[in-house]
């Protein structure tokens, strides 16, 4: 039978077995599959795994401070490493989604070589690859090798040369959860949407800049705060703000504004391949934008997607 714990010491020991006393290098993301690996071969072999979390700066509000965080209460052995510069001065002048796609991709393995060439005797490469991304990755022909380069951390293992260590590689997104459950990672770490690794990047409409971001996290904290709030988060599989590259006129007081409009995405999906827009209460809806537009300053509008997955993607880009 499976069950969570048998699964966790199952796996804990085959982990022991193929990692004996050496070292295990990984990045760490913030979402439930390489969190639920980590604290696993954490668990087997302590501090000798080296976790490596990139702040890439186009990850949502207080995420970097807020992940770190947890993963210190965890116990991990953990690097946070603030990128954001270099990542911002790189995607400056650079609009088109796949060239965002490739910089930050590229970047990232930069960042996480550098760190890891200044680790000695590193054998092993950990990763929170799922049974769906092993399938996926097979089927050269799927709709998101050909249409996007879905990249994650996919490229680090062929330019590592290192042996990779992935104890999640049979596991269904819903059987990491319940791992993670029984590990006792915090329930808003487990069950939160699935976040692109391309961050904001691929939800700002043409070129990124740091003040662009600014204002989105602020718009998108509102919304997925408000959706925590008013018990819709886990009814929707996933769900964020994209930044338009429009301008529109408005009013505030008896000025004239001229401001950014951001989109409201929340879709409902099984994974990800086709999605439904979420049919969220217009009550809702109206106080999120409220609270947009009375408290970001740049954003004068706020529409909601009403459009499904085919033939709309669920991000913008
Ligand atoms: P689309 O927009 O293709 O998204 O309907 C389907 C799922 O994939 C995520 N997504 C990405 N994830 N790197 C990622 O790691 C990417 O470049 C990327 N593009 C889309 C998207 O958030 C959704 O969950």
């Amino acid at each position: 039978d499976w069950t969570p714990a048998h699964f966790i010491t199952d796996t804990v020991a085959q982990l022991k077995a193929q990692i004996g006393d050496r070292k295990v290098i990984m990045a760490l993301s913030g979402g439930v599959d390489s969190t639920v690996a980590a604290t696993l071969i954490h668990k087997a072999i302590g501090d000798r795994l080296y976790g490596i979390f990139v702040d890439n700066g186009v990850l949502r509000k207080g995420e970097f401070e807020q992940v770190l965080e947890t993963y210190k209460l965890l116990g991990l052995n953990i690097k946070g490493i603030d990128a954001k510069a270099l990542f911002y001065k790189e995607l400056k002048d650079n609009p088109d989604p796949e060239t965002k796609r490739k910089i930050i991709g590229r970047l990232f393995i930069e960042v996480f070589q550098e760190e890891a060439h200044k680790l000695t005797d590193i054998k092993f490469l950990g990763q929170g690859t799922i049974y769906p991304d092993v399938i996926e990755s097979v089927s050269v022909h799927g709709p998101s090798a050909t249409i996007k380069s879905h990249h994650n951390v996919g490229g680090l293992p062929e330019k590592m040369h290192m042996e990779l260590v992935e104890p999640l590689r049979f596991l269904f997104k819903d059987e990491v959860r319940k791992v993670g459950r029984e590990l006792g990672i915090p329930a808003n770490l487990i069950d939160r949407h699935p976040f692109p690794g391309p961050g904001l990047a691929i939800r700002i409409l043409g070129e990124v800049t740091e003040e662009k971001v600014a204002l989105l996290q602020e718009a998108d904290d509102i919304y997925i705060k408000a959706l925590r709030e008013h018990d819709l988060y886990a009814t929707v599989w996933q769900a964020g703000t994209i930044l338009l590259p429009v301008k529109s006129v408005g009013v505030m007081g008896d000025e004239r504004t001229y401001e950014y409009t951001v989109a409201l995405r929340a879709v409902t999906s099984v994974d990800g391949m086709t999605a439904d827009w979420a049919h969220l209460p217009y009550e809702f809806l109206a106080t999120v934008s409220n609270e947009i537009c009375n408290n970001v300053r740049g954003i004068n509008r706020v529409v909601y997607d009403i459009s499904s997955k085919p033939p709309a993607t669920i991000e913008w880009e």
